[in-house]
């Protein structure tokens, strides 16, 4: 039996993670670390409060004593660092608790793993990182795993900063560790100050759905389960030291997320008159916001045999219809 720390499974991947990786691997005993913030809920754990292998633990990755006493208690073997500050919103107005929870939160975590485990063999420290740490494309190429970081909000530098104290704690300690960086997920459990439940949520409540500027900007999407697939591929087989692009060959700009959702609820939910798309509306584009993400994904493909699975429009047709009772409820 291996026993995984797992942060932030509370949250939106972090539910899911924990559901596929109890499935998947019975000899596993998951402890699931998670402070509840806005963006937590134990709602998104339904179903597997009361499984025996799973125990959840409401607390806080910055508290030292807290993770020194879980490592103890529960002898962990490896830990799967999904808890974080996410919204980069939020980060432009207050970037203090994104320093605070992503960064030295992460260094706790890792000063703990290298403390309690005495050799790296068996053991495994895997950090949850985004495509958004090395900023912005324009409208050709393709990020790899050389690309320097060069992330562009508070949110994208606190997930770099952290990035850095895995390396150093690879390089400086030994400790075995990997980094994958996904692109922009969907599926449900999402926060609902997410692009994609935000454009559900306004339109179902007849009310303007806000995009960003032009509404251009371009996101490489990615369904929640193959991404947990994916990081279940890194955890096992990547090596220890590197990093490793996520992503979903799934480019589109932001209206035309929009116009797509709107497009499913016409046929789903028909307004009393008119079309959902047009509550589309431009507002002021967000400060300092990167105009394009995409992943070279060839490292992950050709080293671990992973691939996106899902078809954007079969997942967002799943996600769309869960969303549906859960908004006008
Ligand atoms: N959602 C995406 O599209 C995406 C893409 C790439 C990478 N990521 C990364 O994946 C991870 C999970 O993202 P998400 O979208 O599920 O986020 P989320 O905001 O839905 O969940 C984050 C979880 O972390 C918990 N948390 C926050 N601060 C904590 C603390 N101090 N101690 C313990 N728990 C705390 C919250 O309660 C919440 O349950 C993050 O590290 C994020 O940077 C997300």
């Amino acid at each position: 039996m291996k026993t995984i720390l797992i942060t932030g499974g509370a949250g939106f991947i972090g539910s899911h993670f924990v559901r596929y990786f109890l499935d998947k691997y019975p000899q596993y005993q998951i402890i699931n670390i998670d402070l509840l913030t806005y963006a937590g809920s134990l709602k998104h754990l339904q179903g597997i409060e009361n499984h025996p292998r799973h125990h959840f633990i409401y607390g806080d990755i910055r508290h030292r004593s807290l993770i020194e006493n879980l490592f103890q208690q529960y002898s962990i073997d490896a830990v799967i660092h999904f808890a974080a500050e996410t919204h980069v919103d939020r980060s432009i107005q207050n970037p203090d608790i994104f320093v605070h929870t992503n960064i030295m939160g992460t260094q706790i975590l890792l000063d703990t793993a290298k403390n309690t485990w005495q050799n790296a063999e068996n053991t495994r420290f895997h950090y949850i990182s985004t495509d958004e740490v090395y900023g912005s494309l324009g409208e050709t190429g393709f990020f790899s795993e050389e690309s320097p970081l060069m992330p562009n909000s508070p949110y994208s530098a606190s997930k770099a900063a952290a990035e850095m104290l895995v390396r150093a704690y690879t390089q400086t300690f030994g400790l075995n560790t990997v980094i994958s960086r996904s692109s922009n997920n969907y599926g449900i459990y999402q926060h609902d100050e997410k692009l994609i439940p935000t454009i559900i949520r306004h339109a179902l409540q007849e009310k303007p759905i806000p995009i960003y500027g032009n509404g251009n900007h371009i996101r490489d999407w990615l369904y929640v389960s193959d991404h947990c697939r994916a990081i279940d591929a890194v955890f096992h087989h990547g090596q220890s030291g590197e990093a490793y692009n996520i992503g979903g060959h799934c480019e589109y700009t932001n209206r035309q997320i929009a116009q797509t959702i709107c497009r499913l609820l016409d046929e789903k939910k028909p307004r009393p008159s008119g079309q959902y798309a047009d509550l589309i509306t431009s507002v002021t584009d967000r400060a300092g916001h990167d105009f394009r993400y995409a992943l070279n994904t060839q490292k992950i493909e050709n080293q671990l045999s992973w691939q996106p699975e899902t078809d954007f429009v079969a997942g967002l047709n799943q996600t769309v219809d869960w969303y549906i009772p859960y908004f006008l409820d």
